[in-house]
């Protein structure tokens, strides 16, 4: 016979909460700092935001239960969820477990795998190259909302097609931007807010309802213009079982399911891909670079890596394994900046998590920003160390590394990540032989991913300006 668990009566509940708010002011005020300092009340804290209870769960061993082990008992859910539900409808992300994620997970599976992404690569790194390319020299550059803009051109070729009408592409590009501050702006506000008749609210139902025209658009191209070829895998000229004809992407697939995805689906689907894709990336990008500025002898080693792998030809599928270092880099900005910091589940009944009780209805929070900063995992946490993911290393910490979640909502983009951020990463290196920040230190802003609140950076030929 088990031993029942031990039920702590009292969770510990964090400090500082005010009458009426609870914690939402720290939330507001210093999130990061909050959720890092939770850790020293326990395993699993009570914090309040609003009159509403959540849950914060401190110990990596503890959200795996939730998301993988427990995983019946904290159903996806939350007020952040319920808020992106509002516009973005029913897409991966937000819809609640149960038969239709099982069904448009397994349906757009086969978009992700590595064997199918890999006949994207070339498509991907022509068009960053192009863009890299076209920077005017040593001019100041905003360097989020250039990573944002890379990350989702190379989003709409991979998976909207390389053929997309450029004034498609440059609208997508125009209103992205707009869509995603008011989805930071949907989350943060109460409910009630974000329904009042507001001159801000309603521009933001007018852009959702844009970005979904747009996106009728493109299946309607995909529709009219005709089929293309399977598409071949990059390096070795075969043709991937998965693959969809190289022009129509993520919708055919769509399409062509045994029951097809309404409209309406459709347009929720490629928002929610949107959405989820496009920052952050971007951000982890962002940091990358700024990380790269303030050290000299991680960027020679990247240089290093990148001019012997590829030296100045285009960065091919085959050449992403053997960037280690630069994936190394890249995982060690995903880890130092979250960029997720906080994630949502809701308890389906009353349950117990490391001797706390849960109530059926509450709400539970995990942070891979917060985990990715236990010095008992990592050690000297704040300092920038890509050797942390050496192979030769120990490998203690990766148990705690959760930025792309775990279980059956991990991640579906996690594989296209990691070949969409090498391609941006070596082209902006190939491109560029000196990047320099010209503004302060970025401070990390926690909205939707932890971004940097402010970075300027020029980009040039030479260590004279040329
Ligand atoms: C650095 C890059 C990325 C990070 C750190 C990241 C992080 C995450 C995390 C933590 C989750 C799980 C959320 C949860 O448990 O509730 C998630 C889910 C998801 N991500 Fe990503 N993501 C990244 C890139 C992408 C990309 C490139 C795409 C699409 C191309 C994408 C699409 C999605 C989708 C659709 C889900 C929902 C999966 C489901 O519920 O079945 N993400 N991501």
């Amino acid at each position: 016979m088990t031993a029942s668990p031990v039920i702590s009566p009292r969770t510990p509940t964090a400090p500082g909460a005010l009458p009426l708010l609870g914690h939402a002011h720290r939330l507001a005020r210093d999130p990061l700092p909050f959720i890092t300092s939770l850790r020293r009340h326990g395993s699993v804290v009570r914090i309040r935001i609003g009159p509403t209870a959540a849950f914060v769960v401190t110990d990596p061993d503890l959200t795996r239960r939730v998301l993988v082990t427990e995983a019946a008992h904290f159903a996806k859910g939350g007020r952040i969820i319920d808020a992106l539900r509002v516009f973005f409808g029913d897409g991966l992300a937000t819809v609640a477990d149960g038969d239709t994620h099982l069904r448009n997970r397994r349906l757009m599976q086969p978009m992700f795998n590595k064997a199918h992404i890999a006949t994207r690569v070339d498509a991907m790194t022509d068009r960053i190259g192009s863009m890299v390319g076209a920077w005017p020299a040593n001019e100041r550059r905003d360097v989020f909302a250039d990573m944002n803009d890379l990350a989702l051109a190379a989003f709409l070729v991979a998976l909207f097609g390389t053929d997309l009408p450029e004034t498609l592409q440059a609208e997508f590009t125009a209103l992205m931007p707009a869509v995603m501050k008011g989805t930071i702006r949907q989350t943060v506000l109460p409910g009630w807010a974000t329904r009042l008749p507001l001159p801000a609210n309603r521009a933001h139902a007018e852009r959702v309802a844009r970005l979904r025209t747009l996106i009728d658009l493109v299946i309607d191209h995909h529709d009219t213009a005709p089929t293309g070829a399977s598409s071949t895998d990059a390096g070795t000229g075969q043709a991937c079982p998965h693959a969809a004809p190289a022009r129509a992407g993520l919708f055919t697939t769509l399409l062509t399911a045994d029951r097809p995805l309404t409209r309406r689906q459709l347009q929720d689907e490629a928002i929610t891909l949107l959405t989820g894709a496009i920052e952050t990336t971007g951000t982890t990008l962002a940091w990358t670079l700024y990380e790269i500025s303030r050290h000299p002898d991680i960027e020679r080693r990247l240089r290093d890596e990148v001019a012997t792998v590829c030296g100045d030809r285009p960065l091919r599928h085959l050449d992403l394994e053997r960037l280690p270092y630069a994936r190394q880099v890249l995982q060690e900005a995903i880890r130092a900046y979250g960029p997720a910091w906080m994630v949502t589940r809701t308890a389906t009944r009353d349950v117990e998590l490391g001797g706390h009780r849960i109530p059926e209805g509450a709400d539970v929070v995990w942070s891979p920003y917060l985990h990715q900063h236990d010095p008992s995992y990592f050690p000297d946490p704040d300092v920038f160390d890509p050797d942390r993911w050496d192979p030769g290393r120990p490998q203690a910490a990766r148990g705690a590394f959760l930025a792309f979640g775990d279980g059956r909502r991990k991640c579906i983009g996690e594989n296209f990540a990691w070949s969409e951020m090498q391609i941006i990463l070596a082209t902006v290196l190939q491109h560029w032989p000196r990047i320099e920040l010209v503004s302060r230190p970025p401070r990390p802003q926690a909205v939707v991913t932890v971004k940097p609140d402010s970075l300027t950076m020029t980009y040039g030929h030479g260590p004279d300006r040329s």
